[in-house]
């Protein structure tokens, strides 16, 4: 199948999974659902769930239980960009083509819709639990082995899915990226912000898909150094179209990083130097992948797209 088709349809079905796990009753706190639904409906690339997804079937993974994390990494994300524009960290008015929720509901309300994404994505993944046939006495040794190695698999993946969003992984690179703002920048400490404030999510969403579909040490270990490249490849990138993007293209403010006088490995070293290090860093990744038995083909596509996306 033509690649731009397939991702079309597994952007659909990741809209899909992800509108299925979001929150139904409106109460008193409606105004934070709808600053929820507000930013999670504008539309972003979805590229964690589908990447989360992709790695999933690479290892074999059939069930149903990869849905709810899906649905949780995009939560995650997405309440890590609403708080990444207010006015206290990037101060920026537009996010997926549209004014950002702090503009539309206010600051107090695009706080506590963050803090609603983050705390919903959990109670998302932890439904997972209930997805798992509950084996009985009738049943035999192989099915309470199945049900065991799935709820095992379940419980590492809730420990990446608590672990690499927080202080030793996305925010950690939050808290970098803020505190070191305006400062001369060394490249070991451009790489700890890159890794955890993007990289962090990418490799959630990776090892996650690895782990639920069973991958043993070496496959889980091989998705790592995968998701370590396809962040640090993404982060550049997402530096360089700050650069040279258009502000229709990509439905957020250009010249964020310059007006908040960041140091960005655009402005370490150059357009040029950045993409060639965008596509050794993606390179790397799909022979590493390549080495993984199973049909890579989408995954190898998806990691070559994103070296020339444009948003
Ligand atoms: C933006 O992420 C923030 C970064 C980590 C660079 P995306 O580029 O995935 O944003 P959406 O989800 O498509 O809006
Ligand atoms: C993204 O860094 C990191 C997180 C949102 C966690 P940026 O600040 O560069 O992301 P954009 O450019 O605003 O999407
Ligand atoms: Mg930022
Ligand atoms: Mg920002
Ligand atoms: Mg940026």
């Amino acid at each position: 199948m033509n690649f731009e088709i397939e991702l079309k349809e597994k952007v659909g079905e990741a809209e899909r999974v992800i509108a299925s796990y979001m929150p139904k009753e409106k109460g008193l706190q409606k105004t934070v659902i709808d600053a929820m639904d507000y930013t999670m409906s504008a539309g972003g690339k979805r590229i964690r769930p589908v990447i989360m997804k992709a790695v999933y079937d690479l290892f074999g993974g059939t069930d149903q239980i990869i849905e709810p994390f899906m649905a949780a990494i995009e939560m995650i994300h997405t309440y890590s960009l609403i708080h990444d524009d207010l006015p206290a960290l990037d101060n920026d008015d537009y996010r997926r083509g549209r004014k950002t929720a702090h503009i539309v509901y206010g600051e107090a309300m695009a706080i506590l819709a963050g803090d609603s994404l983050l705390n919903y994505a959990y109670e998302a993944a932890a439904s997972s639990f209930s997805l798992v046939p509950a084996s009985t006495e009738a049943d035999d040794v192989n099915s309470l082995k199945k049900e065991l190695s799935t709820r095992i698999n379940l419980e590492k993946a809730m420990q990446i899915l608590a672990r690499n969003p927080g202080i030793y992984g996305m925010i950690g690179g939050q808290v970098a990226d803020v505190e070191l703002t305006g400062k001369k920048l060394n490249p070991e400490q451009l790489t700890y912000i890159y890794e955890n404030k993007t990289g962090a999510l990418i490799e959630a969403a990776m090892t996650i898909g690895a782990v639920l579909a069973g991958a043993d040490t070496s496959g889980i270990e091989k998705i790592e150094k995968i998701a370590y490249n396809v962040g640090m490849a993404f982060q550049i990138q997402d530096d360089i179209l700050d650069e040279t993007a258009t502000f229709e293209e990509l439905g957020k403010p250009i010249h964020s990083d310059e007006k908040n006088a960041k140091v960005t490995y655009v402005t370490l070293y150059g357009i040029e130097q950045s993409e060639k290090e965008v596509q050794r860093l993606s390179e790397e990744a799909i022979t590493i992948l390549e080495a993984i038995e199973g049909d890579s083909s989408f995954l190898v596509e998806l990691i070559t797209y994103l070296i020339h996306r444009k948003n």
